[in-house]
């Protein structure tokens, strides 16, 4: 019990977010290089396919299982067990982004210098909040021109509105940035780069106190009169560091840095692991379920499909909420209703696939999936059932009707639309009452609708057809005895139902959605979907 105590306490299970191209996958790197767990930057792949998710996507489905696309990637350092959970850049991927947002404790957000908050920053920070995990940030690329880091920190407190703290404040930017200031040890850490711009190597650091006169080969004398300025207000105007409002996500603990050139990822990395939390007690029901308890629980937060191409077999991530894994244990399924042995596991280094035999609460491992797997199940051992909150299903917001080119192939069409649903990547619907060889497909990103297509024809050998459809808001009836021809709509409104039999409408506009809820009185309509 002590070891299982002491093993969930050296976890730190995060997620990094950011607008693409801000640095995520470049700080993910620097991570993994300090945790030895690459040697070399540009180890990382999933890089190439968040920059153009499609035809990228359609080369990491050759070499799938060495991807790390929205994966998790685990490392050691000063004895921390460190699991972060890589996700995609691109924005039509984002609802794979919201989802593994909720299996983490943490976020850390990392925010272009020069470009201060951007769109995808705001959504994704929006999720961080509805979950109200602790979210630091990282003021990136501080070695370009970058805006003023007051400005800065104004910026990320008027609109996403979290307090900041800004734990080191940088010296200089561009080239003439220099290091940070520590602000708890009052210390500058002073850089020298080792003249190579990818800062492949780790760099050493030179420690000093504010105006000590070692430092004048380093900074210049405007330079550290600045800092001694800045620092003076900062003492003087920020927020006062709070922990719980930290653990709370009110307020941000800030840390600038360049992750290309490895200037304060070190000591970002220290802080960082210093200050997160490990493995968070999760709700179950009325229940709060503690990490460190025998019982073993879980829940399925991600299915990537077709890992190895030539099994055709899925794989379902779950993050490990309490207890600890053993490889063979029998857990429930819970949705299910079944007993199941879970004998194949596997974990996700950089670059390999690594069988798993234990692992512990705030870990995620990769789970063989024979298509029994949805997302949001939860498994655990036990007499008492365990059943976390499941993942809401955001709303899709293009739509389009798919049909099937060869009438033949209609259990393979099923099939692959099913399958690729139960990933969570394409939501279906169909007419009231319709059949399956022509459904309304809805998709929170474009992309998804190419993925769809291109998955269809390699993996089922089905071709569709597909029309896009001018609607661009859904919304579930929520009034159950409510037949949906009864309701006065506009005419280009139509009714649906999705696979389970619940009925929706979709609009084309607010406007549309406005008239319904006046001409329909008593109708109850709902922007999620039944999980
Ligand atoms: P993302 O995952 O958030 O999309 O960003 P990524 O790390 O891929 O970084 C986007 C671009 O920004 C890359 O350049 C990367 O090298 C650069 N970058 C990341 N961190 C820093 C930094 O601290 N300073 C500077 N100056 N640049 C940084 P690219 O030219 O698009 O890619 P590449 O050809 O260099 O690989």
């Amino acid at each position: 019990m002590a070891d299982l105590r002491q093993e969930i306490q050296r976890r730190r299970t995060f997620a990094i977010i950011s607008h693409p191209d801000a640095g995520k996958t470049t700080l993910t790197e620097k991570l993994l290089l300090y945790g030895g767990a690459i040697q070399q930057a540009g180890s990382v792949k999933g890089k190439q396919s968040a920059r153009h998710a499609v035809s990228d996507w359609m080369e990491i489905e050759k070499q799938r299982g060495i991807s790390v696309t929205s994966s998790v990637l685990q490392f050691e350092y000063d004895g921390k067990c460190v699991n972060i959970l890589d996700t995609p850049g691109h924005q039509d991927f984002s609802e794979d982004t919201y989802r593994t947002l909720m299996a983490a404790d943490a976020a850390v957000m990392v925010i272009d210098a020069a470009k201060g908050v951007e769109a995808q920053t705001i959504k994704l920070f929006k999720v961080c909040t509805l979950r109200h995990i602790p979210i630091f940030t990282f003021i990136n690329k501080m070695d370009r021109e970058a805006r003023d880091p007051f400005d800065l920190m104004e910026e990320i407190e008027n609109i996403l509105g979290i307090q900041t703290y800004p734990m080191n404040w940088p010296i200089g930017c561009g080239k003439e940035f220099k290091g940070v200031f520590d602000r708890e040890s009052r210390h500058i850490l002073a850089f020298q780069s080792d003249g190579k711009a990818n800062g492949v190597k780790i760099l050493d650091k030179i420690e000093a106190e504010l105006g000590d006169p070692s430092l004048d080969e380093l900074i210049t004398a405007p330079l550290h009169e600045k800092l001694a300025e800045d620092i003076e207000l900062l003492d003087g105007a920020s927020y006062d560091f709070d922990m719980e409002a930290v653990q709370t996500g009110r307020l941000s603990p800030v840390f600038f840095g360049s992750a290309l050139t490895n200037f304060g990822v070190e000591p970002f990395l220290k802080e960082f692991l210093r200050l997160s939390p490990s493995p968070l007690p999760r709700q179950s029901g009325d229940e709060l379920i503690e990490p460190a308890q025998n019982t073993f629980s879980g829940f399925i937060f991600k299915i990537q499909a077709n890992m190895n191409k030539a099994h055709r077999d899925r794989i379902a991530f779950m993050r490990i909420c309490s207890g600890k894994f053993e490889r063979g244990m029998e857990v429930t399924h819970v949705q299910g209703g079944k007993k199941i042995k879970l004998a194949q596991s596997t974990q996700l280094m950089a670059q390999d696939r690594a069988t798993v035999d234990e692992a512990y609460a705030g870990d995620i491992i990769g789970l063989f999936d024979p298509g029994i797997f949805s997302i949001g199940d939860t498994l655990c051992t036990g007499k008492e059932k365990i059943q976390y909150a499941g993942i809401p299903t955001f709303a899709p917001e293009h739509f389009a009707r798919i049909t099937q080119v060869d009438t033949m192939k209609r259990k393979q069409f099923v099939k692959g639309m099913e399958q690729v649903a139960q990933e969570g990547a394409i939501q279906i619907f169909r007419e009231l009452n319709g059949g399956m060889e022509e459904v309304i497909v809805g998709v929170v990103g474009v992309l998804q609708f190419e993925v769809l297509e291109y998955r269809l024809k390699n993996e089922y050998n089905v071709d569709i057809r597909m029309q896009k459809l001018p609607f661009e808001h859904i919304r579930w009836i929520e009034n159950e005895d409510l037949d949906p021809k009864d309701l006065d709509l506009t005419s280009d409104t139509k009714r649906i139902e999705d696979l389970k039999g619940n009925k929706l409408l979709l609009f084309t506009t607010p406007w549309a959605i406005n008239w319904a809820q006046q001409h329909n009185e008593g109708l109850e309509l709902s922007e999620f979907g039944n999980v």
